[in-house]
């Protein structure tokens, strides 16, 4: 069985994605950080239907603790799949702010900065060796990198450079056959930043070309797409899943 992981598994899109990617026969770890028991309900969500997958904790935003997580991964690994190698990982934790730029504090942005940019590129560093030839990495961005929207200036530009960021993991992991590729959802009803207000969310269905916002299993499907056989000669690329917002 391949085993993936994703982060923030707990709720929202990396919830779906690890329900989507254990019905699609793949072994899944997913981290929660402030919600154990939401993780745990995907875990047996995911068990009930027969798949495979446990939950560990993680916090994005603390790059010194990577090492010690990436412990917790082989022991989890070697535990329940008698495995040694992932053949996934899933860069998706994240929140949401809004503050307009002009009043933007430094520890916000140090903040978003390390959860949306200094996380994954270090998290994918201190995987990296477990990390199988031909192993995919999916990294959550946004359509925000695309369509300026006042309110989320950091979120969206730290977004915008792990976008960057994925072109280099596909070039420099490209030796080991590992792929990288960014999934960069539009509006999706989830909790992130407090949830959509609904006169917000009529709003943004008015600007998407398909007439609603994303729900969590259209951008979970995109995923698993990426990270199985189907993507496979899918690499160094941004992919919008957002029903043609702002087209
Ligand atoms: N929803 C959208 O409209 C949208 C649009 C574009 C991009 N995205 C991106 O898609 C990804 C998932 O968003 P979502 O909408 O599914 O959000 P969500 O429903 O709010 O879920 C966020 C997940 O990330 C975890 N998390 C938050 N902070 C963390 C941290 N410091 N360390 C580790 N885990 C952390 C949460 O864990 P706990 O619950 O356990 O704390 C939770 O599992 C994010 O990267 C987001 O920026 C979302």
């Amino acid at each position: 069985m391949n085993t993936i992981l994703i982060t923030g598994g707990s709720r929202g899109i990396g919830a779906s994605t690890a329900i989507e990617c254990a019905r699609r026969g793949m072994g899944v770890i997913l981290t929660y950080h402030r919600n154990p028991e939401a993780a745990q309900t995907v875990v047996q969500r995911i068990a009930q239907a027969g798949g495979k997958a446990v939950a560990l904790p993680l916090d994005v935003g603390d790059a010194d603790s990577f090492d010690d997580f990436r412990s917790a991964v082989q022991t989890s690994l070697h535990a329940t799949w008698g495995q040694r190698t992932l053949a996934g990982l899933v860069n998706n934790a994240g929140y949401g702010l809004f503050n307009p730029l002009e009043s933007v504090t430094p520890a916000q942005f140090d903040g978003l900065m390390n959860v949306h940019l200094k996380g994954p590129f270090f998290l994918t560093q201190a995987l990296l060796p477990l990390l199988q030839t031909g192993a995919g990495i999916v990294n959550l961005t946004s359509a925000t990198t695309r369509v300026a929207t006042p309110g989320v200036a950091p979120y969206a530009a730290f977004k915008g450079g792990l976008e960057v960021l994925t072109r280099y993991m596909a070039k420099e992991f490209g030796e080991r056959r590992i792929r990288a590729n960014a999934v960069s959802p539009g509006a999706i009803r989830t909790e992130l930043g407090g949830g959509l207000p609904p006169d917000f969310e009529a709003l943004l269905a008015g600007q998407t070309a398909l007439g609603r916002v994303g729900e969590p299993e259209d951008v979970a499907r995109v995923i698993a797409s990426l990270l199985g056989e189907d993507g496979g000669w899918v690499n160094g690329q941004s992919i919008e899943v957002a029903g043609g917002y702002m087209v």
